[in-house]
């Protein structure tokens, strides 16, 4: 049966890109990756791609007169590769209204915060300026608002009285590499749809919400 094809939009060190290639890595999963595209041609994570031999595409924003002619490039990367799903996994970029409605409900975004907190950059900053003792990542669909969209799945981690901004982005970031795959396994085999902005799960008790994976100290 041929799987569901994943184009990953990347800007910077892919980790989360990683963690997709090693589920795809699985013949069992339901899912592959068709392209991995960024807008950063330097971006660390296109070697991540090239050395599972992944196809790459390099798309730099900055050589574009418009955010609107990088994004008709961007379309036509991932149709031209018949993508059933665009991942974002860090890609850095505001994308226009235009383009978020023509991917609408086949284009998520993975957070590094328990959303609708904390949106936007320095993300982790913002978490310990504000005291939260829990933070966590979050998958959505994506819309025009940045960080904004239906809220498919959540996991939380604690945060320590001891946090910096670095060993928080690293707690978190594990989870987020546990997430990913899931919510991808769960759309691509359709346990997991979108009608509008209502999210449902075919196996409710299953759940996607992951209450604390790191247990506190
Ligand atoms: C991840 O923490 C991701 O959640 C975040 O960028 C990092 C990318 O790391 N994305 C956002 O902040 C989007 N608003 P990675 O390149 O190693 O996957």
């Amino acid at each position: 049966m041929s799987k569901f094809r994943l184009g990953v939009l990347i800007s910077g060190r892919g980790s989360n890109l990683q963690s997709l290639i090693d589920a795809c890595a699985d013949s069992d999963f339901p899912a592959e990756i068709a392209c991995v595209i960024s807008n950063k041609p330097h971006a660390p994570g296109l070697d991540r791609a090239k050395s599972a031999k992944i196809e790459t595409v390099s798309i730099p924003h900055k050589s574009y007169d418009s955010r609107e002619a990088f994004e008709t490039d961007l379309t036509d990367a991932l149709e031209s590769r018949q993508v059933d799903l665009v991942c974002n996994a860090g890609f850095m970029r505001l994308l226009t209204a235009g383009f978020v409605d023509h991917w609408f409900n086949r284009q998520i975004n993975i957070h590094p915060s328990l959303l609708p907190a904390f949106k936007g950059l320095h993300v982790h900053e913002q978490v310990l300026e504000a005291g939260a003792r829990i933070s966590g990542c979050t998958i959505h669909y994506v819309r025009a608002e940045m960080d904004d969209g239906p809220i498919i799945a959540q996991a939380a981690v604690p945060v320590l009285p001891d946090d910096t901004a670095d060993s928080l982005a690293a707690r978190v970031l594990t989870a987020e590499h546990t997430l990913y795959p899931k919510v991808v396994k769960g759309i691509a085999e359709g346990t997991i749809t979108i009608n509008g902005d209502d999210v449902t799960f075919r196996d409710a008790a299953e759940g996607f919400s992951a209450p604390m994976i790191s247990p506190l100290r």
